[in-house]
């Protein structure tokens, strides 16, 4: 089966300074880390390429719920030394895969 951009949704993100940005070309199968870095996004540097190593994709997942995976205990553990605020929706963007999903897709990029 062959899935079109159309099939997934636009990313919202909201921005260091409080700008929302949409982004409407996330490729299925992309991470949230790898949109950003690609669109040149402050705040989120993904320095690690997506090893979970870094911590340096921080961001705060605001979408619906179910729209990603659930972290596993790795990526718990790797919160643990970011350098932002941590939350309870802290996430690594590296590990948050673009899915076909009607979800709309909701981000923040976390203050330093
Ligand atoms: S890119 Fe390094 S932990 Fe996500």
């Amino acid at each position: 089966m062959v899935t079109t951009v159309k099939d997934v949704a636009p990313v919202a993100m909201i921005t260091r300074d409080g700008s929302r940005i949409i982004i409407d070309d996330a490729l299925l199968g992309e991470t949230i880390m790898q949109v950003a870095t690609r669109h040149g996004v402050a705040g989120i540097a993904g320095e690690c390429g997506g090893a979970m190593m870094c911590a340096t994709c921080h961001i705060y997942d605001l979408s619906t719920a179910g729209t990603f995976s659930s972290p596993s205990d790795v990526e718990e553990e790797v919160l643990e030394g970011v350098t932002g605020e941590r939350r309870a929706n802290s996430r690594l963007s590296c590990q948050l895969v673009v899915g076909a999903t009607a979800s709309a897709i909701e981000l923040q990029i976390p203050v330093e």
